[in-house]
């Protein structure tokens, strides 16, 4: 197999945006559009990646670092925005070596699929020539380039505005994605020179040369694949594409989604058969859900795990979490960074957790806050507890052993522990230990006067007549 490297043209200003953001970095389903030709280059093998920055240079380069920290990536800059030739050559230095297959993507095109540029690299075997390109038919050309075939064979790219009437009544447009050989590459590029329409350096010359030596290899794509986005209407359209090609591959692999238009399902999530996607869910940053899961309407989980079984209920929003078997979660709960849950775990409305693990089938069901605390299996928190986790400067831990049963509206004032099986009366303040099988009381006895009440309205009626 040949080597394969890519460049993914990223230096466009998107001035139809109108933003003050990078056209790349606008986000679709979760991710900068560029995100999306970046990681079909990387699944396709590609030993090195070369983005080509040039508006807002910095910012797309760390957005794009912080989205593939580990990936093979080398960064050219292009400071003059010259044309599609121009931006390719910009990636000469960082690709020096590579003797292989050089893949041409543009970062503003999301929604290209690995499969066809899986054909594009067939293609470009199949006809064994230099270079190999995607082309799209449309029944507006407008403003592409077309492909000028002569006696069937792929000759030359010709811009619109070049175009004589004849080649603008061609359909089959030019895509602008090709693959081509890094030797024939390099070389060509120094060739081109900035004489047509626009005084750009056209990449597409580079047809014309390679079908000089020998046959241009061609892909037909869908034009909803190969469409780039100029504008935030467009952006909202290639999203919606998106979407439906995500959620649809979930149904098809056995997932119910009741509302697929509201689903708003990332890329690369994993989701077990017979769950059920309620509406208005959004599934984002590599969240993992089991099977045999009912995630509720209006639910928000990032980067989180939930086993099989497990019930989320509506409007439920979940950071960084670990859910085990059978839980039943919300509605309205809010699971934090670092909350791991063992199995049948309730954490029912109006419950916060952060960095709390909480063991096998321990309940917390109305109105509570459980941030850094350990607690056991079988526990019973009652409404309106609170772990005060913090005292102004450090976070402290609080520790609950097996059956430990907590009455309503306690505080647990950390660093604190109860014992296994200890208890603790309602309306407690916990700033002690308690020990195994303990009871805790911190409330005032009660007082009860007999007849107090009508003695104060006597009083008060008193006082009103002046007495
Ligand atoms: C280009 C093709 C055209 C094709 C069309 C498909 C050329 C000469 N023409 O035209 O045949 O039909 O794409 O969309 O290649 N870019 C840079 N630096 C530059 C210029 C462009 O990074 O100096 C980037 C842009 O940000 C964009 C991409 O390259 O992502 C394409 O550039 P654009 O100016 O849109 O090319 P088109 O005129 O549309
Ligand atoms: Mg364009």
């Amino acid at each position: 197999m040949t080597a394969l490297a890519a460049v993914v043209l990223c230096a466009g200003k998107g001035t139809r945006m109108k933003s003050e953001k990078a056209k790349v970095l606008h986000p679709i389903l979760g991710r900068p559009i560029c995100a999306y030709p970046l990681k079909r280059a990387l699944e396709l093998g590609a030993t090195s990646v070369v983005p080509v920055v040039g508006h807002q240079a910095a910012e797309v380069e760390k957005s794009i670092r912080a989205h593939f920290p580990e990936a093979p990536l080398r960064f050219a800059l292009q400071k003059e925005q010259r044309g599609t030739a121009d931006a390719v050559k910009a990636a000469e230095d960082a690709l020096k070596g590579h003797d292989g297959r050089v893949l041409i993507l543009y970062g503003d095109v999301p929604l290209l699929r690995k499969e066809t540029l899986q054909a594009l690299l067939a293609a470009h075997d199949a006809a064994g020539g230099a270079l190999a390109l995607v082309s799209t038919t449309l029944e507006d050309p407008t403003g592409y380039g077309r492909v000028i075939r002569e006696a069937g064979k792929v000759a030359r790219i010709v811009e619109h505005k070049d175009c004589t009437p004849e080649q603008r009544a061609v359909k089959e447009c030019n895509a602008g994605i090709y693959s081509v050989d890094a030797a024939f590459l390099w070389k060509a590029l120094a060739e081109i020179k900035p004489v047509n329409a626009q005084g750009e350096y056209y990449l597409t010359d580079l047809v014309e040369m390679a079908a000089k030596h020998g046959p241009v290899g061609a892909v037909d794509a869908d034009a909803t694949e190969t469409a780039g986005v100029n504008d935030k209407v467009e952006l909202a359209a290639r999203a919606r594409v998106l979407q439906q090609r995500i959620n649809e591959a979930h149904m098809r692999a056995g997932v119910s989604i009741l509302d697929p238009a509201t689903a708003y399902i990332e890329e690369g999530i994993t989701i077990g058969t017979d769950t059920e996607i309620g509406p208005s869910v959004t599934l984002a940053a590599g969240t993992v859900v089991g099977k045999n899961v009912i995630i509720g309407q209006g639910s928000v989980l990032t980067a989180s795990h939930v086993a099989d079984g497990t019930h989320i209920k509506p409007y439920s929003v979940l950071e960084e979490a670990r859910v085990g078997d059978r839980c039943i979660i919300g509605p309205f709960s809010r699971l934090r960074p670092g909350t791991d849950l063992a199995e049948d775990v309730h954490l029912g409305n109006f419950v916060e957790t952060k960095k709390a693990r909480i063991g096998k089938g321990s309940k917390a069901n109305h109105l509570t806050y459980l941030g850094d605390a350990n607690i056991g299996a079988g526990c019973n928190i009652g409404a309106g507890t609170i772990t005060c986790n913090y005292d102004g400067v450090n976070k402290h831990l609080t520790e609950l052993g097996d059956g430990v049963f907590i009455g309503s509206d306690s505080q647990l004032v950390a660093p604190v522990k109860v014992g296994d099986g200890g208890y603790v009366g309602a309306g407690t303040t916990v700033t002690k230990n308690v020990p195994p099988g303990s009871l805790a009381v911190s409330r005032a006895p009660q007082v009860v006067k007999e007849g107090w009440v009508a003695g104060k309205k006597a009083r008060q009626a008193k006082v009103k007549a002046g007495g």
